[in-house]
This record gives C-alpha cells, structure tokens and sequence, in this order.
C-alpha cells in the first residue's frame, strides 16, 4: 500500500482524501495543513493518518511514496518544489502552478529527481469527455467548425485567482484533450465586479491553425450552474452536458445545407439554405468518477515509471494559454499570439 501526504485540506483536499482511499492501492499517511486544525478534523475521517502543519516533517518520512498538493495556486510551485527534491512523486491540483515558468521549473527538477510530476486536470479523466473524443476523432460530426464551452455557477467566489485560473483551466485542458490541437491565437475579456483586479467573468475566444474557433465563457457570477461543450461540425453537431448524469452526451443530427438554384454563382439568390434534421442520437455512456480514474492513473505512473496523460508538458502548455489570454484580457481583447514553444507536441493527440 502507497503512503500518500495530501498536503491542503481545505474544499478539495478532501474529497482528493477519499478518491485516495478508494483505489485500496493507496492509503493517506499524513493530512498536512498550514492551519493544523482542519488537518485534524479530517484526521477523524482517516483515524490512522497522521496530522500536521509542517512539510518538512512528512516529508522525511521514508514511508511516503507520493505528495497531493491541494493548496491554494501560488503555494503549488513551492510545496511541488520541496516534495520533488525530497524523492516524493507529486500530484499537484489545477493550475499547475500561477506562472508558466514556474512550471518549468518544476519539469526540470522532476526530470533532475526522475520523479513523477502530474496535474490534475481531472476532465481529462472523464469518461464522457473521452467518449467525446472519440465522437470528435471518428469523423462522425465532419470537419469541426467550432467549440463552445460554457462554465458558470454562482460562486464559489475565489480572491486568490481569477476565473479565468481557477474555472477557465478546466476548458482549456478540454479543448486540447477533444482536439488534439492547441489554439494559436486568442482575444479575451474578462471583468472584475466583486474583488478589485480578481476578474470574475472571462470570455475567450481560441483560433486554431485551420480555421477552427473555440469560445470559453468562465464566471462564478451567473445565477445558473452550467457545465457544456456544444462542438458544431460539417455533418452533426453534439452537446456535452456534465450536469446530465444520465446523458452527458447528445448528437444532432443537423446541419444546414447551401443549395444551389440557379443564377450568378456569386449571388446570394444563387442559392437557399436548406436545413437537414436527422434527429437525435444519445449514445450510451459507462459514466465513471473522473477524480478516481485520475488518482488511478497517477499510481499507475509512479508504479510503472509511465509519463502521465497530464504531465508538467500538459501543465505548461495550459499555463502558456492562460498567460496569453490574461494578456489579452489586460489588453482590451487585443489578439495575442499564443507560443506553447516544444510543449505543442501532444502526448494525448487525436
Ligand atoms: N479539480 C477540481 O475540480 C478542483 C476543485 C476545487 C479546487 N481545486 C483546486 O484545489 C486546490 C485547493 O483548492 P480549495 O478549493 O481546496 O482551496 P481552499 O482554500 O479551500 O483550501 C486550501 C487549503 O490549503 C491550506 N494551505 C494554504 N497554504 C498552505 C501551505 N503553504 N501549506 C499547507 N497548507 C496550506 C489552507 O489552510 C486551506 O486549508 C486549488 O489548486 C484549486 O484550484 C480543484
């Protein structure tokens, strides 16, 4: 059995904690807080985990294989950082880190230690998503012609990152996931209403190299919880829905044909629209617990020596998008080039 140190036991920490305990590969070591007390309240939880507010001292332990890191964002670099030096494997939560070079650093001190770095890109991890994918991969849908993700709640309001880093990352890492591809251009605005220059609200619109658009639309200020991918092809178009734990996935039969009736063929009478409805297919998904499969397969890395799915490389390129659509943001939507630099070669492409 692997000792994990879940290091952050705050909102996520543990429900990290139980995801953990269920691969009954793995067993909770050390609950490691800055603020002792919630490391102890969940220790009531795990009796025989121990609790604390110091790093140092979990990490000495020889017993620990692997750290989590579910602290707030600017703490991951840092604790990543101290854990990759001490021989421990790390799971960090999303985003990986607040700076791309951050990230970088932690790649090369994981390549120095030889040790697994991974990111908890749990979408990816996501049977629905992945079935997705596959939609997407298999032609089904035509040549794509755009992507819409929308991620809206009310709350929970974050002041230490924006909802572009904390709601944002999610889609980004999507996008790349169902496409294979990453964006080369974006032009994004976002607003602070509640926490001075803490945006709540992020609209985002990606380019790809062949024409291909994605729109993110990321706010913990909307008075409805949506989590949807709507992905509009040549031939058919799907909607991704995670809030339907019964169909998650849709596909639409429809597309919109342009007839040609006569005349000059650069008139707009030349032509009428004629829209095709196929009706509607629900594919029959196993739906699974995407936390579960990600901490399944971040034990498969340390026990096999793999590369994770969502490795440093992943989390860079991420960071990269996020910086260039901050940039933007800050630039009233101006176009921002966006150079993931080596990281555009996918592990995961389609
Ligand atoms: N994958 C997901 O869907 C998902 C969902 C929620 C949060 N998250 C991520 O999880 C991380 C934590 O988020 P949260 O909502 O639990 O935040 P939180 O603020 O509720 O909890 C963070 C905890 O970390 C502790 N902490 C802060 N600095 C520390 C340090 N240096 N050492 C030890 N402990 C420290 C705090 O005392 C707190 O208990 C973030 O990276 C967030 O983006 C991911």
């Amino acid at each position: 059995m692997r000792g994990i140190a879940l290091i952050g036991c705050g909102y996520w920490g543990p429900v990290v904690a139980r995801s953990v305990e269920l691969t009954e590969r793995a067993k909770i070591r050390w609950l490691c807080d800055q603020d002792e007390g919630r490391a102890k309240a969940l220790q009531r939880k795990y009796p025989t985990a121990k609790a604390t507010d110091s790093l140092a001292e979990v990490l000495k332990d020889p017993e620990v294989t692997a750290v989590v890191v579910s602290t707030p964002v600017s703490t991951h670099s840092a604790i990543a950082k101290q854990a990759l030096e001490a021989g421990k494997h790390v799971l960090v939560e999303k985003p990986i880190t607040l700076t791309a070079g951050e990230c970088e650093s932690l790649i090369k001190v994981a390549q120095q230690t030889k040790k697994v770095l991974m990111v908890g890109h749990v979408f990816e991890y996501n049977s629905s998503i992945q079935a997705l994918k596959s939609i997407i991969k298999s032609g089904d849908l035509g040549d794509l012609h755009y992507i819409q993700s929308e991620r809206t709640n009310l709350g929970p309001v974050r002041t230490d990152v924006n909802a572009l880093m904390d709601l944002a990352t999610h889609d980004i890492s999507i996008l790349i996931e169902l496409t294979g591809r990453v964006p080369q251009q974006v032009s994004a605005n976002g607003h602070a209403y509640l926490n001075s220059g803490v945006e709540d609200v992020v609209f985002c619109n990606y380019t790809f190299a062949d024409g291909l658009l994605a729109n993110v639309h990321a706010s913990w200020l909307n008075p409805r919880k949506v989590r949807q991918i709507t992905v509009v092809g040549s031939r058919k178009m799907a909607v991704w829905d995670d809030l339907d734990l019964k169909t998650p996935i849709k596909i639409y039969d429809k597309h919109v044909e342009m007839k040609a009736v006569g005349g000059s063929a650069d008139s707009f009478l030349a032509y009428k629209t004629a829209v095709v409805d196929g009706g509607l297919f629900i594919p029959n998904i196993q739906l699974n617990e995407p936390l579960l499969a990600e901490i399944q397969h971040f034990l498969d890395c340390v026990e096999k020596n793999l590369t994770p799915r969502s490795d440093g490389v992943s989390g860079y390129r991420v960071m990269k998008i996020l910086e260039a659509t901050s940039a933007s943001i800050k630039q009233g939507g101006a176009a921002v080039a966006i150079d993931v630099g080596p990281a555009k070669i996918l592990h995961s492409a389609a």
